[in-house]
């Protein structure tokens, strides 16, 4: 299935960064004699207790998911019912990216909105919530938006809490799927409250920011997501040895960690695209946090593609996509930016 390239893998995702050395030492002590598992131990609880001080949510419930995709199908499926609409936005990973899983697990149907790079407008809710009640349409009940977008753009404070409101007002619900939250508050420079909104469920990225694997997902009105546990359960995302996956995000949230790797990933973006800006190369879109999407002609993506292993999504528009990460070096990007000189 994958293909096995001896390019570089240092910009083709944040995935494919190495884990950070704290995480790996978090798991070193939390390896100490027996725990009660699948999420009855004390690392969980205080994993938990630190996702809620960190958002500012102190009644929200807290689940752990081993990948993304899990914790948004988890967030989505308990929302809904056969009958409803998700709306998401033309890129969305859980559209594009997901295998058709969100659908399948719910049962109900995925529609795409308009967007810019992954940010909708208000308005666009107003257009699906008029097909409301005719027995004919599938009932719009829940909107997903991704912080930072799938287009590496950042919703800014305002911006994303107008649009929760607006769309509570229509009475949708809302789920962010924060898998790069952290590249988004560290960017906005806010309060991670504020970077997702009034939400009602987030998708808390970890993987793509120094855990060797975890995404959390913070219910912030339980009372909408009945059932939450045990689609966790079904899909087979309730850890058995489930102090290894909290213990990673304690260390990820301990002394603001999580924001200093996040900034740092962002900054490596920001010199990269800024170098490319240097060399007359076309900015598919702007590098608000930590992808930056450059045009390329084909020569030029063969040429980069012998060497660094890049990901082009939307063929044939010649956007292609470099990701950095806690872990990408200043002489990381400098290498790649005179190999992109050498082609030009
Ligand atoms: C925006 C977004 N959401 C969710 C995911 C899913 O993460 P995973 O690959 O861990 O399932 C990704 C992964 O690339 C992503 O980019």
């Amino acid at each position: 299935m994958a293909d096995v390239s001896s390019a570089s893998p240092v910009f083709a995702s944040d995935n494919a960064a190495p884990a950070h050395p704290n995480v790996l030492e978090a798991l070193h002590l939390a390896n100490e004699g027996h725990a009660a598992s699948y999420g009855a131990d004390p690392v969980t609880a205080r994993a938990a207790d630190a996702l809620r001080d960190t958002f500012d949510s102190p009644d929200a419930e807290v689940l752990f998911a081993f990948t993304g995709t899990a914790a948004n199908i988890i967030s989505l499926a308990s929302a809904v019912q056969p009958w409803h609409e998700i709306l998401c936005s033309d890129v969305a990973h859980v559209l594009l990216d997901e295998a058709g899983g969100p659908v399948r697990l719910s049962g109900a149907q995925l529609t795409r909105l308009p967007s810019d790079d992954g940010l909708i407008a208000a308005g666009e809710l107003d257009r699906r919530a008029v097909r409301r009640g005719a027995v004919h349409h599938s009932q719009p009940h829940i909107v997903t938006i991704t912080q930072s977008t799938e287009n590496g753009r950042v919703w800014t404070a305002p911006t994303i809490a107008e649009f929760v409101d607006h769309a509570h007002d229509l009475d949708l619900l809302v789920h962010v799927d924060g898998s790069r939250i952290a590249n988004a508050v560290a960017a906005l420079d806010v309060s991670p409250a504020e970077a997702i909104g009034d939400a009602d469920i987030v998708t808390v990225g970890g993987t793509k920011n120094g855990i060797l694997f975890g995404d959390a997902v913070l219910v912030r009105r339980p009372e909408h997501f009945g059932g939450i546990h045990f689609v966790q359960k079904q899909i087979g995302h309730l850890a058995s040895k489930h102090r290894f996956v909290a213990a990673q995000f304690l260390a990820l949230l301990d002394d603001g960690l999580w924001l200093r790797t996040a900034a740092h990933a962002n900054a490596m973006a920001r010199r990269l695209s800024d170098g490319m800006a240097a060399l007359g190369l076309h900015l598919a879109s702007p590098t608000d946090a930590n992808e930056v999407f450059v045009d390329l002609d084909p020569d030029v993506h063969r040429g980069l593609s012998q060497s660094y292993v890049v990901h082009q999504p939307d063929p044939p528009h010649p956007a292609v996509r470099l990701v950095c990460s806690w872990s990408t070096t200043d002489s990381d990007v400098d290498g790649v930016l005179s190999a992109l000189q050498g082609l030009l």
